[in-house]
């Protein structure tokens, strides 16, 4: 399937790693012009070679989604080198705590919404005109099953179902103007260094079984590559009547029906 998207500019945040260097992999693939953000400069530097080998233009900047000036500098910066925004996918994210309303500080709630809302909203507002302007735009909000149901801790559920919301809030308020605006839910998705990656080092075989048993009816945690094919298709010219649906990809974990 031609996706008919070489050439277009995507700017992944949190792409130097797990799903979103995955997502990045999956659009320089199709031919897109690729920036991806992260706050390290060696997983940027080495998931930058990566993408090089497509024969696409990369560039990995040092941006930190919590930091305003840095989401500005970082979208001026995409726009210089590799021309304005056609593709945003909001990857950046996370959980800062484990903890329940009890345990949780004022401070820690809003600091979720940082990592998780805030960035990707002012990224959406400034690529938005160009998109606008050009009649074409897709936005990837990334979230989580957790922001659909019942999981996790409350800031990051919390986090999770606000960035859905605001997902398809802007698909409405867009649908006119030939963006098409989405989230995707995500399951346990295993990747290097990642989450799920230190809760299997971290815990014993039986904790880790009785996890798998409990939660992933395929028996397994998920894994990458789907999620960066997703992001592609979402992306593309083929998901024309795709807007603001939240994309669950979980293998079976998720217990709605919806
Ligand atoms: N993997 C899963 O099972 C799963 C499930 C549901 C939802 N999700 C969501 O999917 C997204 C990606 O998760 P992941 O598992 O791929 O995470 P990950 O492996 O920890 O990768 C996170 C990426 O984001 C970057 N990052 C983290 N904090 C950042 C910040 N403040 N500013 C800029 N970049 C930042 C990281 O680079 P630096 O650390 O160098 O900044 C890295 O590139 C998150 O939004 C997560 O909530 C994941």
């Amino acid at each position: 399937m031609d996706l008919g998207i070489t050439g277009k500019v995507a700017l992944i945040t949190g792409g130097s790693r797990g799903l979103g260097r995955q997502s990045a992999l999956a659009l320089a693939s199709e031919g897109v012009k690729v920036a991806i953000c992260g706050r390290t400069n060696s997983s940027l530097d080495s998931t930058v070679k990566e993408i090089e080998e497509f024969g696409v233009d990369v560039v990995g900047i040092l941006a930190d989604v919590t930091e305003l000036d840095d989401i500005r500098s970082l979208h001026s910066e995409v726009c210089n080198s590799l021309g304005a925004v056609d593709i945003l996918v909001n990857n950046a994210g996370g959980s800062l705590s484990r903890e329940d309303i009890q345990g949780t500080s004022l401070d820690d709630f809003k600091k979720t919404f940082d990592l998780n809302v805030f960035g990707g909203f002012e990224l959406m507002k400034l690529a938005i005109p160009h998109m606008k302007e050009n009649k074409w735009g897709r936005i990837i909000n990334i979230a989580s099953i957790y922001g659909r149901e019942y999981g996790g801790n409350i800031s990051y559920m919390s986090a999770k179902a606000a960035l859905i919301a605001a997902t398809k809030h802007s698909a409405i308020s867009l649908a006119k103007d030939g963006i098409l605006v989405n989230s995707i839910a995500p399951g346990s998705i295993e990747v290097p260094g990642g989450s799920w990656e230190r809760f299997q080092n971290d815990n014993t075989p039986d904790v880790v079984e009785t996890f798998i048993s409990n939660n992933l009816p395929m028996g397994r945690f998920g894994w990458p590559e789907p999620l960066g094919d997703l992001v592609a298709f979402l992306s593309s010219n083929r998901s024309g009547l795709i807007t603001g649906s939240c994309i669950v990809i979980d293998g079976g974990q998720s217990i709605s029906m919806i």
